[in-house]
């Protein structure tokens, strides 16, 4: 009897104990935040592994009123983390003097996510490749004496070490790291270092030791990773980037296994067609990664958004970064692709417990055909069946049943017996987004300024020979003028009667224009694949003195590749001149030449401020080169959805909108008439110039201005035109959706949000949402239960019809924001027996 006493008491000490224990860790915990580990599976977040999944969002590609938004719908499609770079070069514009306002407030957008829920990866680099100017560096440190970038360079080292640690004090202090309580969970030094560290030699391998070593010294509380670096040392993780990364296994057993960049569609280059990856594509390989092991995986991008300013890389590198991600340029929602990627994770979701503590066992049910079940001591169980042939469809036999599983698809069953969610088969709706033309109905009033061809500036300067463009600007101005005087006495060997004279120009790029005398005599561009220009063109020189005015301009520097930072531009030479009948010629490269950095319009600080030069009166010059052109815009007010303008009929300059760079405009650069393709086979292993659309059209014709930058009248637009252009052709246009389609199929799994541990869910539902939240389904263009035909906006009916669709999809739909119908002959009737039928509909949003 007293022991029993002796151990009830004890057992209630104890009880006491564990009580105070668990009270002074959570107390720990609310104060000190969230241990961030992990393990040879996954992350751990305060003692409990992660599935976790992630996109990437990079905070100066839009605004800081559109953060908010985006993270919802990050949110909503189903996120945990959202991945950014910090970019550096926008950060420290001048050694030690810092930027954080606006579009480059870092804290504020880790706040913001913080906010809502989610998880951050901090990728700080400071090397971001990202298609950003210059990788992300700031052009001073190009300039810092015996400096070279990413190896094992003292100088070099101080200045990444530096910044890093500013960013990395910076979270601290705002304690926004997990182990602070804030939502940081993981941080990235350097950047694929590995697929360039061969050409740094024995340098390259101690910089990464060391830059592992600087890093992990920050003392973060939370992981950090190296991505595409198979020697990372511990603790960093190595993670993959790809198009898929299933067969990728970190280099030490004790690692998880994460995918950094799964990229979403492809960036665009002014003068290429626009790459689009089909979401099935993007599917199987998500399905495929957490199939084979993986536990985290990034959407590179899940928003894109648009390169302002000058901050796009490249050269080439277009304004839009919208990369075909599930959140578009203008933050609406991309249809399919967000939506049944939604559905993915949720399917994923549910394996989550069978993931996290089981090990799979893999079977091969034939050629190409893959089961992985993961099965919990306590019976949990899900399995994946894989067919990743890249043609033909299969139907394969697992624990007793049959399943069709298409070709280059993965099927999730959370139970190991129902299929929730086959990644070829979608579910979720389409909407078409479309621009609307808003233009602004009264006459606008031009003012302009003519830049001066040819030297303006007190600033210009003589110097012999021929200068490279980068190391003469230090990228303070695209644009870098080379000037001489050639006088011609008229016995020129070059120049004898009826003969004509050429100019040969080489140029290592980007854009070349030639003045002779004042007057443009031609021009040249590179290409994204090329950047130099070559120009032979025949010129007209007069005896006495004749003006050559070279100028020479960059579209984005270099972002990636060994030595990158030393990629050249401009006018290396030789620039000759030369009969086009005798051969001879005479070289020009090595003669005294006078540079001037930047335009004058630039100097006089036409694009940000007020400046008496404007003239306007009823002579608007048109497709002349070298005009600044400024107006007066309204903002649209038909809706409040975001704002594109359309630059059809100008050709290549700069564009600001109260102050604030738009970016570079080029819509005269027009993309190669081959390489498209209507519909893409998602089949198949993907690369970034499978799928592509646009062709033969320009690259980029409507460029984004963020609301946040309008007032509703009177805002000032400034537009730099280069080559030639009509400003009175430009256009203002709203983003606006069309229709919401959808199309599914009887034999559809159905819908995950529908599934449940009874397995008792409706069959295959058809959905309809409104992409705004404030609209409702107003009509109903296409309905059909049968075997319609076509695709969204150009559904057609066939014989096998049900008459009763229109009426019964009306019914469910018009006037809510959101419906769903059964697809099945209970619901429809049976237009065409033994056949299996399909529901289309088609619905108008207002
Ligand atoms: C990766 C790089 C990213 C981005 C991407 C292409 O190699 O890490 O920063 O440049 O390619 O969009």
């Amino acid at each position: 009897m007293a022991f029993e006493i002796m151990r009830g008491r004890r057992r209630r000490r104890d009880v006491l104990l564990i009580f105070c224990l668990t009270l002074l860790g959570l107390l720990a915990t609310a104060v000190s935040g969230a241990n961030v580990t992990y393990d040879n599976r996954a992350l751990i977040i305060n003692g409990r592994r992660r599935l976790l999944v992630s996109g990437s969002i990079h905070y100066p590609r839009s605004t800081p009123d559109m953060w908010p938004d985006l993270i919802q719908k990050s949110k909503d499609g189903g996120l945990d983390v959202i991945e950014t770079y910090v970019f550096w070069n926008i950060h420290e514009p001048a050694r030690n003097q810092y930027d954080f306002q606006g579009r480059k407030d870092l804290v504020q957008f880790v706040k913001v996510i913080g906010k809502a829920g989610l998880y951050v990866h901090l990728r700080i680099g400071p090397y971001v490749c990202a298609e950003w100017n210059y990788g992300g560096f700031p052009l001073w440190l190009h300039f810092i004496p015996d400096i070279k970038f990413r190896t094992d360079n003292e100088p070099f080292k101080a200045e990444m070490q530096r910044f890093t640690k500013k960013i990395v004090d910076m979270m601290k202090k705002e304690k926004l790291y997990a182990s602070q309580g804030g939502p940081i969970i993981l941080s990235q030094i350097e950047n694929e270092y590995g697929n360039v560290a061969s050409n740094y030699g024995a340098a390259g391998k101690s910089y990464v030791q060391w830059a592992a070593s600087m890093a992990t010294s920050l003392d973060t509380g939370v992981p950090w990773v190296m991505c595409q670096q198979s020697d990372a040392p511990d603790p960093i993780i190595n993670t993959c980037n790809g198009f898929y990364c299933d067969q990728f296994t970190p280099n030490s057993g004790n690692k998880p296994k994460m995918w950094t960049e799964n990229w979403t569609g492809w960036f665009s280059s002014f003068g290429g067609a626009i790459p689009y990856r089909p979401v099935e594509d993007i599917a199987f390989s998500v399905v495929r990664f957490y199939q084979r092991g993986g536990t985290l995986q990034n959407y590179y991008m899940y928003h894109g958004g648009t390169n302002f300013g000058r901050t796009t890389g490249g050269p080439f590198i277009s304004t839009s970064y919208d990369y075909d991600a599930p959140i578009d340029e203008y933050g609406l929602i991309r249809q399919p692709k967000w939506g049944h990627l939604k559905d993915v994770h949720q399917a994923i979701k549910l394996c989550e417990e069978a993931l996290l503590t089981a090990s799979p066992t893999v079977t091969s049910l034939g050629s190409n055909l893959e089961a992985s079940v993961y099965k919990t001591g306590s019976g949990v169980c899900c399995a994946f069946l894989a067919n990743y042939d890249t043609h033909t469809d299969a139907l394969v036999r697992f624990n007793n049943n049959s399943y069709q599983l298409p070709a280059w698809s993965v099927s999730i069953l959370p139970d190991c017996k129902n299929v929730v969610l086959n990644t070829a088969k979608i579910n979720s709706a389409v909407s078409i987004p479309k621009f609307v033309d808003r233009c602004v109905k009264e006459t606008p009033i031009w003012s302009w300024f003519s830049e001066p061809i040819g030297i303006s500036s007190d600033n210009a300067f003589p110097k012999t020979g021929l200068l490279e463009q980068i190391n003469t600007t230090a990228d303070a101005s695209d644009y870098l003028w080379y000037s001489m005087s050639i006088n011609i006495t008229g016995d020129e060997p070059f120049l004898h009667d009826g003969d004509q004279t050429t100019l040969q120009v080489e140029s290592l790029g980007h854009v070349l224009h030639v003045y002779v005398n004042g007057k443009l005599a031609g021009s040249g561009k590179g290409n994204s694949g090329n950047s130099k220009v070559s120009i032979q063109i025949p010129i007209i020189l007069v005896p006495g003195q004749n003006k050559l005015d070279l100028l020479s301009s960059t579209v984005g520097l270099e972002n990636y590749g060994a030595f990158f930072d030393l990629t050249g531009a401009g006018v290396t030479g030789p620039v000759i001149l030369k009969s086009s009948s005798n051969g001879s010629s005479i070289d020009l490269s090595s003669q005294e030449w006078t540079y001037q950095v930047g335009l004058k319009g630039e100097a006089l600080n036409l694009p940000t401020g007020n400046s008496s030069v404007w003239t306007s009166d009823s002579s608007l010059p048109k497709n002349q080169s070298l005009i600044w052109y400024k107006r007066s815009i309204d903002a649209p007010t038909s809706s409040d959805n975001p704002v594109a303008i359309d630059f059809t009929g100008m050709g290549k300059g700069e564009a600001w909108v109260n102050g604030q760079s738009i970016g570079r405009y080029w819509p005269t650069f027009i993309a190669p008439t081959t390489g498209c393709s209507v519909s893409c086979n998602y089949k198949g292993p993907y690369s970034s110039n499978k799928c592509l659309n646009n062709c033969g059209k320009p690259s980029q014709t409507l460029y984004h201005i963020p609301r946040s930058w309008l007032k509703p009248t009177g805002n000032t637009l400034i537009l730099f035109e280069e080559i030639a252009g009509d400003p009175t052709q430009i256009s203002l246009n709203t983003r606006e959706m069309g229709s919401v389609c959808s199309r599914v199929s009887e034999t559809h799994p159905q819908p995950v949000k529908n599934w449940n541990d009874e397995l008792k869910g409706p069959g295959p539902m058809i959905s309809l949402e409104c992409p705004f939240p404030n609209q409702i389904i107003s009509s109903i263009k296409f309905a059909s239960f049968g075997t319609p035909q076509g695709t969204c906006g150009s559904f057609k009916q066939s014989r096998c019809h049900s008459q009763k669709t229109l009426s019964i999809i009306q019914k469910a739909c018009v006037g809510s924001s959101s419906c769903s119908v059964g697809v099945s002959v209970d619901t429809f009737g049976d237009p065409c027996s033994k056949v299996s039928k399909t529901l289309a509909v088609e619905a108008s949003c207002t």
